[in-house]
């Protein structure tokens, strides 16, 4: 019954269309018994159509829009399939209009059949699916309105001409989707590692467009790729590693991944010298980094410092590495040497820490030489719960046994933070070196490190003394005035600095070794 009717339906469409005559091609009884057979297999291979079939045989609306009509049969006009294959990426709610355009006017009468995932959906004019959101427009064209996942996949239009021409073409729907990491895994179960071993770190995502995926660590971007690989793991690599996925559709994905690295306890403490005061309080702080995690402790005298609160507080911080001790109220015997202990069943690490009331020096460094004088700009800070009374700053020429001493002026304090800065003008040109203390009611804090630097002449002081080790500078500046002013100015140039001059790099290299050797010695 059922193949009955749509064997109905077919000859009635197939010459309703041929039987106006505006097809022009030859067709014969074969062709159109081809097509019927067309019409049933794919028909069959449709288990949607049974359930269906009552909406669209119509017979009525068949004949209507059809009318019977014996006009010219034949003729030799070719028609092509001009629509080329495209891909559509798009979202949810959007529509796409897919083109399956026919090189005639008249190609509103060729039979198209649209298919889905090579199901199909429209037949002629007749919406098999009887879906309301596909809509097929005069020219032939496949309105999908894309209401969900079903909706995307590929679509074909075939034109139906004779059983031997059946030109198709296909588009494709693929789904904008956000990025999504699905797997973040290392290449040891367990991620941890041993020194040295290679660490392979896999992001797996999934999006449309493919997401870049890149690599974090401590906001430091490490990499791009799916994988990240570490060739020789050091227990610095321990930590969390963040895959980071965008491909500009939503939100981007983001997760982190831990890997540990076996290793015996490593310290780190940025204050050996702690500044504190009778009756304030002190916190000395011993970082350290372990795997499997150390076990940590303060030690005085040789004893185990314990918790004894309000006094004495043992803190953890920053995931455990950060170990604090806080000691209030602070006398007499609460000064002196402490020592950060910590081990794992890799070893034993042991940094001290001095608690005392005298000043501490601290980043003494040379900053940036003003750039148009040359002067040398020496900066550093002060720690002193009890206030300054005294600053001192040396220097000489290296290996020269006086130093030439300055006591730059004292000013506030900022939370018993002094911040100093003194520049050294007119220098005669050479090698220096250079340090500073400071003193308070308990007396003077030790020296900062020397820190060397080098005397370079101020473009106006150039007249009275030239730099012997430098003839060809002085060359280029007799032999060349228009060359621009900082290329023609004796200068010397501080240690480290780059220079577009290369005889004043060369100079500065000469001078690097002597620096060395210096301090070798
Ligand atoms: C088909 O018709 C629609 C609606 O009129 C139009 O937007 C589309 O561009 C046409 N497609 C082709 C291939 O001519
Ligand atoms: C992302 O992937 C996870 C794991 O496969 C899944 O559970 C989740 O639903 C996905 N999220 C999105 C927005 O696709
Ligand atoms: C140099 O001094 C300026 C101003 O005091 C400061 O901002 C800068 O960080 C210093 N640079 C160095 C290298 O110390
Ligand atoms: C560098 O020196 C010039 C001249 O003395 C001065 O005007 C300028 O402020 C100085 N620059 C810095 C950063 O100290």
């Amino acid at each position: 019954m059922k193949l009955f009717v749509i064997g109905c339906f077919v000859v009635l469409m197939v010459e309703g269309v041929f039987g106006k005559g505006v097809l022009k091609r030859d067709v014969n009884e074969k062709a159109l018994k081809k097509d019927e057979d067309v019409y049933g297999e794919l028909n069959e291979q449709d288990t949607d159509l049974q359930k269906d079939q009552e909406d669209y045989y119509d017979e009525a609306e068949v004949s209507d829009n059809q009318p019977l009509d014996n006009g010219a049969r034949r003729t030799s006009v070719k028609l092509d399939l001009l629509s080329k294959p495209e891909t559509f990426v798009q979202m949810i709610g959007e529509t796409v209009r897919l083109p399956c355009s026919v090189s005639s006017k008249d190609a509103l009468e060729v039979i198209r059949v649209w298919s889905k995932n090579s199901n199909p959906i429209f037949q002629g004019d007749i919406n098999i699916k009887n879906k309301h959101n596909y809509l097929l427009l005069p020219n032939g064209t496949l309105q999908v309105v894309l209401e969900d996942a079903e909706d995307f996949g590929t679509y074909s239009c075939t034109l139906l001409l004779s059983d031997s021409e059946r030109p198709e073409v296909e588009h494709k729907i693929i789904q904008k989707t956000s990025a999504n990491i699905t797997a973040l895994y290392s290449n040891n179960k367990m991620n941890v590692f041993e020194t040295d071993d290679s660490a392979t770190l896999t992001c797996e995502v999934t999006g449309y467009p493919r997401p870049t995926v890149s690599w974090y660590k401590d906001n430091d971007k490490l990499a791009d790729g799916e994988s990240l690989t570490i060739q020789r793991v050091k227990p610095k690599h321990a930590g969390a590693y963040r895959c980071f996925a965008d491909n500009k559709i939503g939100k981007p994905a983001h997760q982190h991944i831990n890997i540990y690295v076996n290793h015996k306890p490593l310290i780190q403490v940025d204050k050996y010298i702690v500044n504190s005061d009778h009756e304030s309080d002190a916190e000395l702080i011993c970082d350290v980094s372990a795997y499997p995690a150390a076990t940590v402790n303060w030690q005085k005298d040789g004893e185990t410092i314990v918790s004894n609160e309000p006094k004495i507080k043992l803190e953890r911080r920053r995931n455990n590495e950060r170990n604090v001790l806080i000691i209030k109220d602070l006398n007499e015997k609460d000064f002196g040497k402490y020592s950060c202990v910590a081990w794992n069943s890799l070893g034993k690490e042991t940094k001290d820490v001095n608690l005392v009331k005298t000043p501490v020096v601290r980043k003494f460094e040379k900053n940036q030489s003003n750039e148009s004088t040359k002067d040398v700009i020496l900066q550093w800070k002060v720690e002193s719960k009890q206030p300054i009374s005294m600053h001192e700053l040396q220097y000489r020429k290296q290996g020269e046994t006086n130093w030439k001493t300055i006591s730059p002026d004292v000013t506030d304090a900022e939370n018993d933070v002094y911040l100093i800065k003194h520049t050294l003008k007119n220098l005669e040109p050479g090698l220096y070196e250079t340090r500073a203390r400071s003193k308070n009611g308990h007396g003077w804090s030790e020296y900062s490190k020397t820190v060397p630097f080098e005397g370079v002449l101020a473009k106006h002081g150039a007249h009275h003394s030239k730099p012997k080790h430098n003839k060809k500078e002085n060359r280029l500046q007799e032999s060349s005035l228009d060359i621009p002013a900082q290329h023609r100015s004796e200068e010397l140039v501080p240690v480290g600095e780059s220079t577009s001059s290369s005889t004043s790099l060369t100079s500065s290299l000469i001078l690097v070794l002597l620096t060395v050797l210096t301090l070798r010695q």
